[in-house]
């Protein structure tokens, strides 16, 4: 049996704008799914999470299913297909990582399944495959998504992701971070399609959103190299993705609570729609807490690893 890791994420600049091929800035959080991959004797794929279980034959696995596993089903087909070999597997999954949150958990899930899985068939790929078969559950489970949350997920620490030039960059800063969990579950399936539409209703003006986005991911980029203070430029994120239609009362509440409180700066952070917020905490770190805590959500400080996929001792 193969135990693979991977982180959660926390984007702190450019969602959905990176959709649309503009930069976004991403953190790996210290918050890990865990998945044991075990080859069967028979043709069986059984899956057990905290969610429930399932079981299926290695035949049925491309099918567009909508059940609760089908990034784990669809990372195992394409490891299947990439390495020219099948066989039954028990997959056990168990994850730091809220599930719809925001934060990652469905690259995080598909990134450490495909790590497991093929090493647990005597293959070790590179990283950059990887990440590419990553990017590819979620291109074809969702439709569309930027390579952010795959790419994050198996290099760890905190990348600045260019999609139209198919790179990633390791950004060295450190960042003192709080995360408030709305602890409302939504689709980003759902979010990414909503703002596809918004963009297609009033092209011009919603491009000139999503290119304000990737400017500002740009400069955050270059202030964050310099050691400068982001806040101001998170708050003009958060207008944006306000602007989108993705944030909710409660995630804007949060928001304000916490910039109030003595937070530099703060926003949603990933599709948005319920989900998490984000806030910048150089100092005054319990009272943006408590404010985020009073907009019922729950916070909790964020650690940032430097830990992308990795196998763990059995
Ligand atoms: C989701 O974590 C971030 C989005 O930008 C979608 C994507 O990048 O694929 C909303």
């Amino acid at each position: 049996m193969v135990t693979a890791s991977a982180p959660g994420k926390v984007i702190l600049f450019g969602e959905h704008a990176v959709v649309y091929g503009e930069p976004s800035l991403v953190a790996a959080l210290d918050k890990r799914t865990y998945v044991d991959a075990a080859t069967r004797e028979d043709n069986k794929i059984n899956i057990v999470s905290a969610l429930g279980s399932d079981t299926s034959t290695v035949g049925e696995l491309r099918g567009d299913t909508e059940d609760d596993f089908r990034y784990v089903k669809r990372a195992i087909a394409l490891v299947f297909e990439r390495l020219n070999e099948s066989a039954g597997f028990d997959i056990s999954i168990r994850s730091d990582v809220p599930p719809a949150s925001g934060l990652g958990s469905s690259a995080s899930v598909s990134i450490a399944t495909i790590m497991a899985v093929s090493e647990e068939l005597g293959v070790k790929l590179d990283r950059k495959e990887i990440a590419e078969l990553g990017h590819k559950v979620e291109l074809g489970v969702q439709g569309s998504a930027s390579p952010t949350d795959t790419s994050i997920s198996t290099f760890g620490g905190v990348l600045f992701v260019k999609p139209k030039e198919n790179e990633v960059e390791q950004i060295e800063v450190d960042l003192s971070l709080v995360v408030g969990y709305t602890g409302v579950e939504r689709s980003t399936k759902f979010l990414v399609d909503r703002v596809r539409r918004l963009r297609e209703e009033y092209p011009d003006i919603v491009g000139h959103l999503i290119r304000d986005i990737g400017k500002l991911t740009r400069e955050a980029k270059h202030m964050l190299v310099r050691g400068d203070d982001v806040g101001m430029l998170m708050n003009v994120n958060h207008g944006l993705l306000e602007a989108l239609g993705v944030s909710t009362e409660q995630l804007s509440r949060a928001v304000y609570a916490a910039r109030q409180a003595g937070a530099s700066g703060a926003k949603l952070t990933g599709a948005g729609g319920g989900g998490c917020m984000i806030a910048l905490t150089p100092k005054n770190q319990d009272a943006v807490m408590r404010a985020v805590d009073g907009c019922g959500c729950k916070s909790f400080y964020s650690v940032i690893t430097r830990d992308g996929v990795r196998l763990e001792e059995t």
